[in-house]
This record gives structure tokens, sequence and C-alpha cells, in this order.
């Protein structure tokens, strides 16, 4: 089966930058499927369609990192009945998408305490990252069992540890060591964040990693986001002005010279 990025990368004419990394705060199930007269559970369902069709837009297009927040870690407050469901969806797409994943060359890996998810998801989201792992085009990350603050107390435990066992001096701590100990260094800082469903709030998501993201809010549900709700979030990001706090040519502060204010 195939294992690269579909090739030609059907990249739109945006007018603008292209962002390597876009994050989605995937809000609004229970709303779109309460106003449709459906219980909550449906809007999650139809969710499903809604991540197909944003994943294989996002390979296709050549985006290079898409990660979507999947399930938080306050998301376990939920009913218990809620939760079941969500998990028996997850175990369901990570099982039934191998074949999209596959043919477009997306590598799928999970972030997050993922030794909270029952066994069986926690399985089966293992066989799909083993399965895709060669794949070289788009890196599909699902925040699960997800939280930032969760994430910085697990680097500064971690870290912590590499400093009682002699392997981490005060004088070495610098803003990359920080992002080594987070869940996934290797990925870039998100350059869009799109949340749907209106509100105004990051919700403990990437909140180190999207220190100089743009930030997209849609009024849209995700249940009924597609393609047409992708293009219209790549174009406000492609006539944005990036500064990372310095002027109009600033680089990023991870990967350029400036330094930000
Ligand atoms: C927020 O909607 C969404 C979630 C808590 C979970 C997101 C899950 C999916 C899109 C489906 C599962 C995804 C995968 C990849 C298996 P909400 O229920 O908080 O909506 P509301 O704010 O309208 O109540």
């Amino acid at each position: 089966m195939a294992s690269n990025p579909p090739s030609p990368v059907e990249r739109p004419d945006l007018g603008g930058p292209f962002p390597e990394h876009l994050a989605v705060i995937m809000d609004g199930n229970g709303r779109w499927a309460q106003r449709q007269g459906l219980r909550r559970i449906f809007g999650h369902r139809e969710g499903i369609a809604s991540v197909r069709e944003v994943t294989t837009s996002c390979a296709r297009m050549g985006l290079e990192s898409l990660t979507l927040y999947a399930f938080s870690v306050e998301n376990w407050k939920r009913p218990r009945k809620e939760v079941e469901y969500l998990m028996r969806l997850l175990r369901r797409y990570l099982v039934a998408e191998r074949d999209t994943l596959m043919e477009n060359g997306v590598r799928l890996m999970g972030i997050g305490r993922l030794d909270e998810l029952p066994a069986d998801a926690l399985s089966k989201l293992r066989e799909t990252e083993e399965l895709t792992r060669e794949n070289t085009g788009m890196v599909l990350r699902l925040a699960l069992s997800y939280g930032s603050r969760t994430e910085l107390a697990d680097a500064l435990r971690e870290a912590v540890a590499d400093a009682a066992a002699g392997n981490l001096r005060p004088d070495d701590v610098d803003d990359d060591t920080l992002r080594g100990y987070l869940y996934d260094p290797q990925t870039p800082d998100p350059d869009l964040v799109i949340r749907t469903a209106g509100e105004m709030r990051l919700s403990n998501f990437l909140l180190w990693q999207a220190s100089y993201s743009e930030l997209y809010v849609t009024e849209v549900c995700w249940p009924e986001f597609r393609e047409p709700d992708l293009l219209a979030a790549l174009r406000a990001y492609a006539g944005r002005e990036r500064r990372y706090g310095g002027l109009i040519d600033a680089k990023p502060p991870d990967r350029g010279s400036e330094k930000a204010v």
C-alpha cells in the first residue's frame, strides 16, 4: 500500500503563507446534535466525518503536521456513558481509518497521558502508530487524555528526575531544554490554531507551544466543519502578519535569531 504523500500535492493559492502545523480544537459536537434534536453522542459520531475530511484535505494540500484535540484530561469528568461512547468511537476510528491514512501517506501518533486510555483503545492506537510509522506525508497527532498543564507537570517531573541523577544543571535550562521534555519535541509549534463553535479560549491545549500561534475561531460546529471551512481558515491565516514580538521580518523565537518581547 502507498506510504508516501499523495502526488502531486494540491495546494490552493491562498495569496500568502501556508502553515506547516495546524492544530484544531474540535468543539460543538454536543450543541450541533442538540440543534438537530439528537443526543450529544450523535455529534461525536458525525465529528468523525469531519476528522476524515479535514485530515485528507490537509494531507493532500501538503500540510506537515495536524494536531486534533480529541479528548482532554478534563473530558474524563463527563458522564460515564459519554466517555465510554467516545472511547468506543476512538477504537473504531483507529481501525476504520487505516486504509485512508495509508492512501494519503499519513503518520499517526498520540500525544497525552496515553496510559490513561482503556487498554483496548491504547492497543489500537499503538497498532495504527506502528502501521503508519514509515509514512512520509503529514503527521497526524491525536491529543488524547491531553492537557497542557499535565504535559508541563509531566515534563517537570522528568526534568527533576534528570537533575537528581546529575544529568541536568540549572544553568543548562532554556526554552529548548523544556521543549525536549514535552510529549513530542520534534513537531514545530502550531502556526495556526482553529477553534470551532465560537468560544474564545484555548482550553488547556498546547499552551506552551501556541505562544505565537495565530488563532482562528469560527461559529461553525465541528460536525459541520468541512473543506470550505478549512479553506476559509487557511485564507485568514495567509492574510495575517506574524511578528513574534519583533518587527515585520521577525522569525519565530525557536527558529530564528530575533529576541521576542
Ligand atoms: C467537543 O464537543 C468535542 C469533544 C469533547 C471530543 C472531540 C471528539 C470527536 C470529534 C470525535 C472523536 C474523534 C476521534 C479522532 C476519535 P462538545 O461535546 O464539548 O460540544 P459542546 O461544547 O457543544 O457540548
